[in-house]
C-alpha cells in the first residue's frame, strides 16, 4: 500500500512538472503563448540584413535575434547542432550550403507563395530554400591596363601568356559556384587545367574587395568579381572611380546569377515565425527594401532594382537554366578540383 501511495504521489508531481514545464516554455499549443522571438543565423551582408530585421520586427512584434557567422561556416554549425539547434532561418551569401543542408534532411518546406515569387532558376526545385537577392558574376577592369574589346569572349581564355600576372580572384563561395559553370560549359579536365593556370599566373586576394581596389588602382588588370562590389566602389570613390565593369551576355561562365538563399529550418523553435520572415523578405516590401540597400537584383519580378544599376535584362548572363542557383547542386565537384589546383 505504501508503495502504491509514493507512486501516485510520483506521478501527481511528475504531471504537475509536466504542466509547469510546458507553461514556461510556451509549448502548450496556444498560439499567444509560443515564442515572440525567432533565431536568424546570418551571413549575408549586414547593410541587407539589418534594415529588413527592423522592418520585420516594427511590422510584426516578432524579434530577431541575429547569430552572425560566415557563409561558409554556419551551415555546419547548424549541421551539427541538428535537432538541438536554435536556428529558425538561415540566411547565407550563396546557396549551394543550403543544397547540402537539405540533403541531411535539415530544411522545412517553403509555402507555395513564397516559391510562386522566385523564378523557377533561382530556387530550390523541391521548395526547401530560395534566393532572397541576384548577384552576378562579373569582370571588373583598369580601362588603362585592358581594353574592353580585349576581353576574351570567354574566361576560359584568360588563361593565356596575355593574361599572366593581369587576372585578379578570390576564393569565395561565389568562385566556387563560378567554378561549377565552368566544369558545366567546358568539362573538369579543362577547368582544372584553367584552375592551374590561375594558380600559377594569377593574382589571389582575400576578398571581392580587395580586388575592386587593386584593379582601381591599376595594380591589376582585371578581377573575377559579384557585380555590387564595384558599385559599392563606384558610390565610395564618385569621379575618383577608375575601374569599370563587364558583364558576360553570351552564356559564357564568366558571366553567371547567383544567389544569396535563405531557408527555414526543420527543426525551428519557432516555424511560424521563421516563415512570417522568410514571406516578408520575399515580398513586394521586403524586395523594395533591401534594392534601397543593396547593389544586389531582387529576385521578385516587378521589383525594381537599385536606379545606380543597369537593367537586368542589359546583364543577364542568359545562362541562368543552365548554372543558375537551381542547378548548382553539386559544389564539392568545384571545392574538390580547387583543392586539386592548391587554390584552397
Ligand atoms: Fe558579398
Amino acid at each position: 500500500m505504501g508503495v502504491g501511495r509514493k507512486a501516485a504521489a510520483l506521478m501527481v508531481l511528475v504531471a504537475l512538472f509536466l504542466v509547469a514545464g510546458c507553461a514556461s516554455l510556451g509549448g502548450a499549443g496556444n498560439a499567444a503563448e509560443r515564442p515572440k522571438s525567432i533565431t536568424l543565423y546570418a551571413g549575408q551582408h549586414k547593410e541587407v540584413v539589418e534594415p529588413l530585421v527592423k522592418a520585420f520586427e516594427e511590422k510584426t512584434g516578432i524579434t530577431v535575434r541575429i547569430r552572425w557567422g560566415e557563409t561558409g561556416e554556419l551551415p555546419n554549425q547548424i549541421a551539427e547542432e541538428g535537432a538541438r539547434s536554435p536556428a529558425d532561418v538561415i540566411w547565407i551569401e550563396a546557396t549551394p550550403p543550403l543544397v547540402g543542408l537539405k540533403e541531411r534532411g535539415l530544411l522545412a518546406p517553403l509555402p507555395e507563395d513564397v516559391l510562386a515569387a522566385v523564378p523557377a532558376p533561382y530556387r530550390d526545385p523541391e521548395g526547401q530554400w530560395v534566393s532572397a537577392s541576384l548577384r552576378l558574376r562579373a569582370v571588373v577592369y583598369n580601362p588603362d591596363l585592358v581594353k574592353e574589346a580585349e576581353i576574351p569572349a570567354s574566361i576560359l581564355d584568360l588563361a593565356s601568356p596575355r593574361w599572366e600576372g593581369q587576372v585578379a580572384y578570390a576564393p569565395s563561395g561565389a568562385f566556387q559556384g563560378q567554378i561549377e559553370a565552368m566544369v558545366q560549359s567546358f568539362g573538369e579536365e579543362k577547368t582544372l587545367e584553367w584552375l592551374r593556370w590561375l594558380k600559377a599566373h594569377g593574382e589571389m586576394y582575400k576578398n571581392n574587395t580587395a580586388i575592386t581596389k587593386a584593379v582601381n588602382d591599376g595594380r591589376v588588370a582585371l578581377g573575377l568579381i559579384n557585380n555590387y562590389y564595384f558599385y559599392i566602389q563606384k558610390a565610395e570613390l564618385k569621379d575618383q572611380l577608375k575601374a569599370r565593369i563587364y558583364f558576360y551576355t553570351n552564356g559564357d561562365p564568366g558571366g553567371q546569377v547567383l544567389g544569396a538563399g535563405v531557408a527555414v529550418l526543420k527543426h525551428a523553435p519557432n516555424p511560424e515565425g521563421a516563415q512570417a520572415f522568410v514571406a516578408f523578405l520575399l515580398s513586394e516590401e521586403g524586395q523594395k527594401l533591401m534594392a534601397q540597400n543593396s547593389y544586389e537584383y531582387p529576385v521578385r519580378e516587378g521589383v525594381p532594382a537599385n536606379p545606380a544599376l543597369p537593367p537586368f535584362s542589359e546583364v543577364d548572363p542568359k545562362n541562368s537554366d543552365r548554372f543558375g542557383p537551381a542547378y548548382l547542386t553539386d559544389y564539392q565537384r568545384a571545392l574538390k578540383l580547387l583543392q586539386e589546383a592548391g587554390i584552397s
